[in-house]
């Protein structure tokens, strides 16, 4: 039987799945049940799978197609209560990154796949990236460090209801530069640590340049347990560009671009990533086939981003550090760059290297 799959959250980053879901359509892999998204769209014929089956209320839709796998890409706040009807309804989950907000919210989450034997798949999909599988197999040890400095211009934080905020009606939404664009970093930074890897110290330096709720610069350093170190240094405000690495006991992983240099070897492509829905459906059809992102595999993520997004509103960074960026479209912080390539590197933190605008760490606690 061709799977039918739907999609709650039609808009926004909806968008990409409706491609990947009229592309699995055209190969015959699957039918498409229908599209549900609170913004009634208009007939629009440019639009992947305009003409299916559209509901204004995904309660709505799961009593009237009966889908077998349903993908949601709502915002982070609104994941738990669709995500619990649709695995009341029977069918199987491909839920947007991050899956909830909150340690309790992820339990009963966990609870409720247990509980109706369905499936759920995390929307973090660099974990189907045959880079990463690399360097795991490579089990390099030492420190990790992460890094990346990108450009967001102020519209960034226009884009959506819940953008810039650390709440919304008094609960988290994960839009701070580590828990949501560089989200993908640190979950591939927990699954190298290792499925033992269990922190027991984290320190966390947020900062914001523009007029945001919250953080646009991040630093964490999480203790492992074990004594490991992953130290991340990341940012929206740099003028130059860096994609990003990850680099571990002498190899480096640049992961948005699925590049990996090894201990004596050069940065090579390694092509090659698994998509999460194709993934979830060949699990379907054969449980041998291990979930790339299951729901368990999120939970330290999860309890890492909510304890940043509770963490101390973020230091704002004085405007006399700023410069405008040459495009223009907002500010950026001269020298961001090398600044995160050295905290990755050395596992300190601004506070600790005399950086003028850096304060001090706060010290967060997991629930
Ligand atoms: N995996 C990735 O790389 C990636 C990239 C971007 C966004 N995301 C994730 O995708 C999700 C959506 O992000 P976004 O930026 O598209 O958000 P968004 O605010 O643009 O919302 C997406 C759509 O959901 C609709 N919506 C909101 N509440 C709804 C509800 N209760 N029922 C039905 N539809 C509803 C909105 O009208 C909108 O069209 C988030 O979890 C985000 O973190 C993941």
């Amino acid at each position: 039987m061709t799977p039918r799959v739907a999609l709650v959250g039609a808009g926004g980053h909806g968008l990409s799945h409706r491609r990947t879901l009229q592309r699995l359509a055209d190969e015959g892999r699957i039918a498409v049940a229908g599209l549900c998204d609170r913004q009634p769209f208009g007939p629009d014929p440019s639009a992947p799978l305009d003409g299916v089956p559209f509901f204004t209320d995904h309660t709505t839709l799961l009593a009237t197609v009966h889908p077998d796998v349903v993908v949601i890409c709502t915002p982070p706040h609104t994941h738990l209560p669709i995500a619990l009807d649709v695995l009341a309804a029977g069918a199987d989950l491909l839920l947007e990154k991050p899956p909830v907000t909150s340690s309790g919210e992820h339990r009963e989450l966990a609870a409720a796949v247990e509980s109706t034997g369905r499936l759920c798949q995390v929307g973090f999909q660099a974990l189907g990236s045959a880079a990463l599988a690399a360097l795991i197999a490579a089990d390099l040890a030492g420190p990790i460090g992460v890094f990346g400095a990108w450009w967001r211009p102020d519209t960034y934080y226009t884009r959506a209801p819940w953008a810039g905020r650390r709440l919304v009606d008094g609960r988290p939404v994960f839009d701070g530069a580590l828990v949501n664009p560089f989200a993908h970093a640190l979950m591939q930074a927990l699954v190298i640590a290792g499925p033992a890897y269990r922190p027991a110290l984290l320190e966390l330096e947020a900062y914001r340049t523009r007029d945001i709720a919250t953080d646009d610069t991040t630093f964490l350093r999480v203790t492992g347990a074990d004594g490991r170190q992953i130290t991340v240094g990341v940012t929206l405000a740099s003028a130059v560009f860096l994609a990003g690495e990850i680099q571990v006991g002498g190899a480096a992983l640049e992961y948005p671009t699925d590049r990996l240099r090894l201990p004596g070897s050069d940065l090579i492509a390694v092509p090659g990533r698994t998509g999460l829905l194709e993934n979830l459906l060949d699990h379907r059809a054969d449980p041998a086939v291990p979930l790339l992102a299951p729901l368990r595999r999120t939970a330290l993520f999860t309890a890492m981003g909510e304890a940043i997004v509770r963490s101390a509103p973020p230091l704002e960074i004085a405007p006399k550090w700023l410069a405008p960026h040459p495009s223009g479209g907002g500010s950026v912080l001269p020298g961001i760059d090398e600044l995160v390539r050295q905290v990755a590197a050395t596992g300190e933190l601004p506070s600790e290297i005399g950086v003028p605008w850096a304060g001090r760490p706060q010290l967060l606690r997991l629930s």
